[in-house]
């Protein structure tokens, strides 16, 4: 049997490139000559700009391919070589890019039909009305980011048969090698905590973010369950950090990391603010299923926060 194909669809964003260094790390090994050896082939996709060269390097072997998922052009080069705001002001966009169905498409033409497709959802697809969120619980999505993810979830579980979906909160960690364009959440309140003016957080949405590097583990371990069993998987996961947590409680966090005076920081509630997009209030995820599931318990956000910004200083 040849070696196993691991393909990350979103390679170049934020959890793409942690999720492949990681895959690298784990695949890579030396044989008894030294030479460097991997337990599968690592590929993946890239959209509106080139593959960046420090990502390249530092994933030596990988294989990039530019796709759209909005049409699906790309996939078949693949197949040749390789085997919250934005959604709401153009919905049929967020709806064509977020509901994979061209992915899913090209997935059912492999003659082998057991590849495993594992598939980025959302807390935001539940209302926000009380705390702890189930997986069974009825989706009642308040956005057309979270709706969107609701129809990808349908369209996954309706149309393919081996799958896990995961429910992510907030990703939060440390840059990645080809830094991201977009501000990450615990270094954009360190810098603005840094320059000691006041700032305003919200004390009334909650959420359990996620080390990235726990989902990144938990990515892996469903990898390996692939991998070593032959059987398809139907699963459905909330992947949540332990602790449900305000903006505001989020900022003491950082500020009790690094020494900064918290009385900056001012609690104000999210209705306050107008942001052109419905946000739901708690969202908070039981994550017992994932737990018991992976055998694998996220970190403390304290301790997240704590690992994110030493992992900083060290760049
Ligand atoms: N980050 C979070 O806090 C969070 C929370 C919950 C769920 N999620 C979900 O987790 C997944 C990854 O999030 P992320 O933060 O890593 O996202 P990101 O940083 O925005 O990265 C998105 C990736 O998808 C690619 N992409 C975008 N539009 C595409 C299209 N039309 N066709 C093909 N590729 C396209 C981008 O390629 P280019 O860069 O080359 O354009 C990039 O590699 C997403 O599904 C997101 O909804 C994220």
């Amino acid at each position: 049997m040849g070696k196993k194909k691991v393909l990350v669809v979103g390679g170049t964003g934020y959890l793409g490139q942690h999720l492949l260094q990681a895959y690298y790390a784990s695949s890579s090994s030396s044989d008894t000559n030294g030479n460097g050896v991997s337990s599968f082939d690592l590929a993946f996709t890239h959209h509106s700009t080139p593959p960046p060269k420090l990502l390249l390097h530092a994933i030596p072997g990988s294989i990039p391919f530019q796709v759209d998922l909005k049409t699906g052009v790309g996939f078949e080069s693949i197949s040749n070589a390789f085997v919250p705001r934005a959604c709401e002001t153009d919905p049929d966009t967020a709806h064509a890019i977020n509901v994979p169905s061209a992915l899913v498409n090209w997935l059912q033409s492999f003659k082998e039909k057991s590849s495993l497709l594992i598939h980025l959802s959302t807390d935001q697809v539940y209302e926000g009305e009380k705390s702890f969120y189930k997986e069974e619980d009825i989706a009642i999505p308040v956005n057309v980011y979270g709706k969107t993810k609701v129809a990808a979830e349908q369209f996954i579980s309706e149309n393919y048969s081996n799958y896990a979906i995961l429910r992510s909160s907030i990703i939060y960690g440390p840059q990645t090698v080809s830094p991201v364009p977009k501000s990450l959440p615990i270094q954009w309140m360190d810098g603005v905590l840094a320059k000691g003016e006041e700032v305003q957080f919200f004390h009334d949405e909650f959420r359990c973010p996620i080390f990235v590097k726990d989902l990144v583990n938990m990515i892996l371990a469903l990898t390996r369950l692939w991998m070593s069993e032959d059987k398809q998987i139907q699963l459905l996961l909330n992947t949540g950090g332990p602790d449900r947590v305000s903006r505001v409680q989020m900022a003491e966090a950082v500020a009790q990391f690094r020494g900064y005076d918290t009385s900056k920081i001012k609690s104000v509630s999210a209705s306050s603010v107008d942001r052109g997009v419905k946000s739901p209030s708690d969202i908070s995820m039981d994550i017992t299923r994932l737990v018991q599931t992976l055998k694998i318990h996220p970190v403390s956000f304290k301790d997240g926060v704590r690992l994110t910004l030493e992992a900083e200083a060290k760049n």
